[in-house]
């Protein structure tokens, strides 16, 4: 859902953006995504790692394949500083962190990152950043 709503965002502003895209800047803004037509975009064979769009991250917590880090400040930290034990299922936002509240609750799951197949040892990229400039990069990823 969450996918299909960003898609339609993402494509309504890029319609109506003044002066307009030509077609070739449309399709690359569009990325993989399907377009308005309906029909797919067929990227160029670039033989490189495309990382898959982050649009609308703010709205996926917990993060990474396996969801181990509960916000997208603590993706930012070295591993080691991230919550070894955090809890998935409350619906109150955290804006500070960019993401759910994890604290402790009765009804939550609790999530062990020391357990097999729920590390959150990867992704060190952005975390030898400053303390400001991780908040800034974290205001950015909050517009995406
Ligand atoms: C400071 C720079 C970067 C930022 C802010 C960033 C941000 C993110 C975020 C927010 C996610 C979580 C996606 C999700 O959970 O749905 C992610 C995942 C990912 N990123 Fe980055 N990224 C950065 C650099 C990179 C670089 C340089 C690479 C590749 C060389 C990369 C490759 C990946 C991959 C493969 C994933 C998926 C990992 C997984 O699901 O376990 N990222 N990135």
């Amino acid at each position: 859902m969450l996918s299909i709503l960003v898609g339609v965002a993402v494509q309504d502003s890029i319609k109506q953006a003044q002066p307009p895209f030509t077609a070739a800047q449309s399709a690359e803004l569009i990325g993989y995504r399907k377009k308005a037509d309906g029909s797919s975009y067929t990227p160029p064979n670039l033989l490189a790692y495309r990382a898959r769009p982050l649009d609308g991250i703010w709205a996926t917590a917990p993060y990474l394949h396996n969801g181990s880090v509960p916000s997208l400040y603590e993706l930012l930290l070295p591993p080691n500083e991230r919550s070894r034990v955090f809890y998935v299922g409350k619906r109150e936002f955290d804006t500070d962190t960019v993401g759910f509240k994890s604290g402790w609750s009765r009804d939550g799951f609790r999530f062990d990152t020391r357990l097999p197949g729920n590390h959150n040892s990867g992704h060190t990229y952005g975390t030898e950043l400053t303390e400001d400039q991780r908040l800034d990069l974290l205001e950015f990823l909050k517009t995406l």
